[in-house]
């Protein structure tokens, strides 16, 4: 007989059907109520044994983690909370799970003692829901992308060029570490190296990705990228994925259209095909609340702010406006920030972001039109000379979520940046040739895939919306 999956079950309305299930056992009450999940779903089935039918040694062996096979008629439910069960006539253990040594017991753990089991946690409601949320994202950036006419582009994840200037990089070699090959002034010789040259993990794939924009107009990125800053927030991971759209003949309002239509998709989408998923960490994050004051409690419930930011626009202001709020708002004038912002030309931290976000505009924000001095060379020039067609996408709770830009799509001005930025023409010439053949105005964003789970589930650690995350001091699994 085939397995049924656990959401397939209890969806249907087939009664008397003789059924087959596989799963793990997450209760076992009165030796009577097997709660089964298969993870094809948050809910479980209810599995009801007869206890006289079966031999006490076998009953014995049903513990929570356990995996077992359970055969059986699918009825409809005579208690609360389920509209259909399985009367059992047959069990099969699959595999055992010592309730003694199982860390996954039927109560709450703390995140922390879970991220320790992170084999493991998958197995709880909340991070299978998480992961769920998790799938249902990657797929539905996937069908925006591929429903709106764009390519998929899959850049290298080893690259040769550390130009980007978006953080630390890894550094990917074969050589003995123990005893590598030096030049005269005492340096690694690379050319003896594997690519014979220094190569890194990728940053972000957004410089080849222009590439292809030159080509096919419309293209896209999803892959992993590799920083390693020394940031231990609970929005850093040092390997995280990264979607990069670019798009020739757009300039800087269309990359805004782009990135509201594009988040406000995807939020829809899982908000219509993640339902339970998503009002089960409703609950959890209500739960939470509950212990913190008053002051750190979420002004919306999870459900509401999805809708909230999917229902409205999101506010754009200029890099030049928002540094003005800052410099006359409250926490500024008493010294509230950790960084006081004195004049234009600051750096925002997050703790500026997230003022203007969640006190001041009280919504999505997208910050436009930056200092270049604070900005990635290949960002276009404005005609003021001093900021450069930039845009970052702020949201509640997590800061930035989208760094973009219109690129510098002129040759003299892009091959000054670059020396200006100190930059080796050698090393990025065929990023140069672009501008060379054909050039034309183009640009793109990347948004930070992790940041979005943690925004549409709410989860407030970033260690949690990953399956194995990678952070400095840290790489178990
Ligand atoms: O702003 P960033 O550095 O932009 C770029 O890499 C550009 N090349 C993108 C482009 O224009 N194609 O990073 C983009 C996003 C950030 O807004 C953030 O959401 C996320 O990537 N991000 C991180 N997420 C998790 N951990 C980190 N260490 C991150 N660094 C950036």
């Amino acid at each position: 007989m085939k397995r049924s999956s656990i959401a397939e079950l209890l969806k249907s309305d087939k009664f008397l059907n003789e059924v087959k299930v596989k799963g793990w056992v997450r209760t076992f009450r009165s030796n009577r109520f097997i709660a089964l999940n298969d993870g094809s779903t948050l809910n479980n089935i209810q599995c009801v044994v007869d206890f006289e039918t079966f031999e006490e040694s076998l009953l014995k062996r049903i513990t929570t983690g356990a995996a077992i096979a359970v055969k059986g008629t699918l009825i409809e439910s005579q208690g609360k909370g389920q509209t259909v069960e399985i009367q059992v006539s047959e069990i099969k253990i699959l595999g055992d799970s010592d309730p003694e040594i199982y860390p996954i017991q039927p109560k709450h753990h703390s995140l922390e003692f879970l991220r320790e089991n992170a084999h493991l946690r998958i197995r709880t409601n909340t991070f299978a829901s998480v992961m769920r949320v998790r799938s249902t994202l990657s797929y539905a950036i996937h069908k925006y992308f591929t429903d709106n006419g764009f390519y998929n582009v899959h850049t290298p994840i080893i690259t040769g060029s550390d130009a980007e200037g978006a953080g630390e990089m890894f550094t990917v070699t074969t050589l003995d570490l123990n005893n590598p090959k030096r030049n005269e002034s005492g340096q690694i010789d690379f050319s003896e190296d594997f690519f014979g040259k220094n190569t890194n993990l990728t940053v972000s794939g957004q410089l080849e990705a222009e590439t292809f924009a030159m080509a096919l107009s419309k293209v896209y990125t999803f892959g992993p990228t590799f920083r390693a800053e020394n940031s231990n927030t609970s929005r850093h991971l040092a390997e995280f994925w990264m979607i990069e759209p670019e798009v020739a003949f757009n300039d800087l309002m269309d990359n805004m259209d782009l990135a509201e239509d594009f988040i406000k998709y995807v939020i829809k989408y899982v908000l219509i095909n993640c339902a339970d998923d998503l009002a089960f960490l409703e609950q959890r994050l209500i739960q939470e609340d509950k212990s913190k004051p008053q002051n750190q409690r979420a002004e919306m419930a999870l459900l509401e702010k999805l809708k909230f930011v999917v229902n409205n626009n999101f506010k754009r202001v200029s890099y030049t406006e928002a540094i003005e709020i800052l410099i006359d708002s409250t926490p500024n004038k008493k010294k509230k920030f950790q960084y006081i912002i004195k004049e234009w030309g600051s750096d925002l931290q997050s703790e500026h972001e997230r003022f203007l976000v969640e006190q001041h505009f009280k919504c999505p924000v997208i910050l436009f039109d930056y200092p270049a001095t604070i900005k990635a060379f290949y960002m276009r020039l404005n005609e003021d000379g001093k900021t450069v067609r930039a845009m970052d996408v702020l949201f509640p709770g997590i800061g930035e979520i989208v760094g973009g830009s219109q690129r510098e799509e002129r040759y003299d001005v892009l091959k000054a940046k670059m020396e200006a930025n100190h930059i080796d023409e050698k090393e990025l010439w065929w990023y140069l040739d672009t501008r060379k053949f054909g050039t034309a105005v183009h640009s793109g964003f990347g948004l930070g895939f992790e940041r979005l789970v943690q925004f549409v589930t709410g989860m407030g650690n970033i260690r949690d919306v990953i399956p194995f995350p990678r952070t400095p001091q840290n790489a178990e699994f």
